[in-house]
């Protein structure tokens, strides 16, 4: 039930937008070239295939086009955003960042633009980072977007991760609106975030300009990741639930980090979501990182799945280990 209180700052979507690189891979392709099968990936992982970005297509291609689409869709333009948060691991260049990118391809001169690293976890860190701003009443409109191209830090030779991730952008604009300050608003309810640095070499990068001066490539201790991922997501889901007087029941959607069909399943069903509330994209985009959740959410809208007004939770967890969740009213 959802009692009456003080007139309360939220940070309200009002654009959505994604784009793909043009390549698909899929199982079949890469069986060409890697001792593995379709059958293995899509019995251990739901992925059948990913899109792959060419020589020519960048995080930043990748993020203006996709901060263009949600800029469409909210029918605003760059002047009116005054901050710009890019969620990414794999930036064109060490600097300057692609948040500063994007804004100067948008005609964004307003406010700060940064880029933010927390991995597979990063578009709910930039969406929580974005809600302070705005429901403190600094900001007005914030444009954050999860962007990735983790294809160029694969190691090509190693099947066990390779065949995981693919390339993608999504981006959200949020609008600080005055609500009543209840969990019936339109905006984001609650964001919770974690870390836990005591995980770092079960999921990293053996490289980096400070220690090997070269970009390095992913190496994952799976079992490991998939053993702690469920109790992570589950934990962090259950803390929104709970601080916004929430339950599974009442959630519309549930649009989680798309790393593995199983650990979407095994959340979901610890946390007592049903089955047909789970958005999944994992089969066509693999794993994204942090533009997977902004992916699914395209999906979903487009689809007409998530409509004005749903509730809508994502969460989402990755190296550090980071993870996190946000509850949203669409
Ligand atoms: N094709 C065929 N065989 C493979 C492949 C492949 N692509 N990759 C590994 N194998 C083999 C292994 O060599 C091993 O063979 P062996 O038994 O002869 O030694 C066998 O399959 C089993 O390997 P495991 O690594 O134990 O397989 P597991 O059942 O754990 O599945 C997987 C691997 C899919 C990576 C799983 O551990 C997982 O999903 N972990 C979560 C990791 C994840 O999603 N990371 C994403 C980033 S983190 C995040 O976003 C949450």
């Amino acid at each position: 039930m959802t009692q009456p209180q003080c007139a309360k700052l939220r940070s309200v979507v009002v654009g959505l937008g994604a784009s793909l690189p043009k390549r698909v891979v899929s199982n079949a392709d890469l069986e060409k070239s890697l001792d593995t099968t379709d059958e293995w990936i899509v019995h251990r992982t739901g992925i059948r295939q990913r899109h792959i970005a060419s020589d020519d297509e960048r995080t930043s291609t990748l993020a203006i086009a996709a901060a263009r689409a949600a800029l469409e869709d909210a029918g605003l333009s760059g002047a009116d955003i005054d901050l710009v948060i890019v969620a990414t691991t794999t930036p064109d260049q060490t600097f300057p960042s692609v948040a500063t990118q994007v804004q100067a391809a948008l005609g964004i001169t307003a406010g700060a633009a940064f880029d933010l690293q927390a991995v597979c976890s990063g578009f709910v860190f930039a969406l929580a980072t974005a809600d302070k701003f705005l429901t403190a009443g600094a900001n007005k409109r914030a444009l954050i977007i999860g962007a990735d191209t983790l294809s160029r830090i694969l190691d090509w030779e190693d099947r066990a991760t390779c065949v995981l991730f693919g390339d993608g952008a999504g981006a959200l604009i949020l609008e600080a609106q005055e609500g009543e300050g209840t969990s019936a608003d339109r905006g984001v309810l609650t964001a919770h975030l974690r870390a836990d640095g005591r995980h770092g070499d079960k999921l990293y990068v053996d490289g980096g300009p400070s220690s090997t001066a070269t970009s390095g490539h992913i190496r994952m201790q799976g079992r490991e990741v998939f053993r702690l991922a469920v109790t992570m997501i589950a934990d962090v889901v259950e803390a929104a639930f709970a601080s916004t007087k929430t339950t599974p029941e009442a959630l519309d959607w549930f649009v989680p980090h798309q790393a593995n069909s199983r650990i979407i399943d095994a959340s979901a069903e610890k946390l007592g979501i049903a089955p047909h509330k789970v958005v999944k994209t994992v089969d066509l985009h693999g794993n994204t990182s942090a533009a997977s959740i902004p992916l699914a959410l395209n999906v979903a809208r487009d689809d007409g799945r998530i409509r004005k007004g749903d509730l809508v939770m994502l969460e989402a967890m990755g190296g550090g280990f980071t993870w996190g969740a946000a509850l949203i009213r669409w």
